[in-house]
């Protein structure tokens, strides 16, 4: 297979590991490399021996690529993706897709607008975590319809701590103008995109949102939100950036029985009979149907973002099927923005919300921002904590 070649926009801590990933690659070559830091590009682009662009306007005219992958703070992957595909230039975005539903369906319309010249133009999303071992098995299993009628969706995770420094480490980190959103936007896009990629999305959402509860930001650093979906199903998502040692764990559970993913383990303990059967039709009052427990094996290899990557380079080169359609991102975006808006105005709301009402509330968070950031460097880190 030839070599596409690709852009790295955004040279930061993301950045720099896709560098780093296509460098070692059979399917792709770096083109360029482009930073708003000229120098951190300059030097960059001499450590791969590829051109720097200092501007993503002065890359996609001049420089010599096929696709870019956009690793750019959120708000700019929209802006960015737009040039892009206004250029034919194909499109991998890092998570999340876009800050907010109606900046997706810019990109969207972008993308389509596109295809009108180029029916090949790609654009996919950086949501690694779908080719992790216990995602697939879990997609399998549910797609399989071996659960039968889903009661009820659990994902705790409680396990993102983070401190203040982190919270320091960064001007846009944790900014409703620099990112949008806290917990939910940075750390917890890969979790909304499998669970509406497992179960759906929901169609009406309860959200409680604590604002700088345990950190002096002023987003979101705690958040319970409560699902509804119109076949019956409820769900629950809890995250937090201010507990430890915390939780990561997810129950599906369907009238067969429960998968539970927890750390390296993902069990399926399945019912012999269906239990709304048993509910419906037993003479006894308390006996469950009788269960079995299996332990699902599955490969965990890592390199997951090589996995999205070479997964784009095949979409570009030979038209293959995309691992995570970058179009889906508007899914777990309309969650996120359905959590934060039914927890400021206290309401439950159907999904998707009203996105001028979501636009507008993000608008006013912004004006009134009060926050100075501090900003020191952090002490060097296992960057792989952050996924
Ligand atoms: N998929 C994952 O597992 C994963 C993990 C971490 C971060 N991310 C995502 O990657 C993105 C970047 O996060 P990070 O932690 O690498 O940020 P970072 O602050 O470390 O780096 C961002 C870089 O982008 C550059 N930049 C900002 N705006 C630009 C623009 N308009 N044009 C060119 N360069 C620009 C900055 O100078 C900086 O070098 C975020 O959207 C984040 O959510 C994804």
């Amino acid at each position: 297979m030839r070599k596409v070649r690709l852009a790295v926009v955004g040279l930061g801590n993301m950045g720099s590991s896709h560098c780093r990933d296509i460098d070692g690659m059979d399917k792709a070559e770096l083109a360029c490399v482009c930073d708003r830091d000229g120098k951190k590009a300059d030097e960059f682009a001499a450590k791969y021996g590829c051109k720097a662009f200092h501007s993503t306007k002065e890359m996609f005219e001049k420089g010599d690529m096929e696709g870019v992958i956009i690793a750019t703070p959120h708000y700019d992957h929209t802006t960015i993706a737009l040039e892009a595909f206004a250029k034919g230039i194909h499109v991998l975005t890092e998570k999340p897709v876009g800050v907010h539903v109606k900046d997706i369906r810019k990109m969207i319309a972008a993308h389509e607008e596109g295809r009108k010249k180029n029916p090949g133009l790609v654009f996919s999303a950086m949501f690694q975590q779908r080719t992790r071992g216990p995602a697939k098995k879990i997609k399998q299993i549910l797609d399989s319809g071996e659960l039968g009628k889903l009661i009820r969706t659990t994902w705790i995770i409680t396990d993102w701590f983070r401190t203040q420094s982190y919270y320091n480490s960064g001007g846009w980190r944790a900014t409703w103008e620099g990112e949008g959103g806290g917990v939910l936007m940075n750390q917890c896009p890969h979790q909304l995109d499998m669970y509406q990629w497992f179960v759906g999305r929901p169609d009406r959402i309860q959200g409680f949102v604590s604002l700088g509860k345990y950190h002096q930001i002023e987003v979101e650093d705690e958040v319970t939100a409560y699902f509804e979906y119109d076949n019956g199903m409820v769900g629950h998502f809890i995250t937090t950036t201010g507990e430890a040692p915390g939780t990561n764990r997810l129950e599906i559970v369907g009238e067969q029985g429960k998968l539970v993913w927890e750390g390296d383990s993902l069990t399926y303990i399945r019912n012999e009979e269906s239990m709304l059967k048993t509910l419906a039709e037993s003479p006894f009052g308390f006996k469950k149907p009788d269960c079995w427990t299996c332990d699902i094996p599955f490969p965990d290899g890592g390199g997951e973002h090589k996995i999205i990557t070479e997964n784009f380079c095949d979409a570009i080169a030979e038209g293959k099927a995309l691992i995570a359609p970058a179009e889906e991102g508007i899914n777990s975006i309309a969650i996120d923005n359905a959590i934060m808006l039914s927890g400021f105005e206290k309401r439950m709301v159907d999904v998707p919300v009203d996105e001028d009402a979501f636009e507008a509330k993000l608008k006013e968070l912004i004006a009134g921002s009060t926050i100075r950031k501090v900003v020191s460097e952090k002490a060097d880190e296992d960057f792989s904590r952050s996924f």
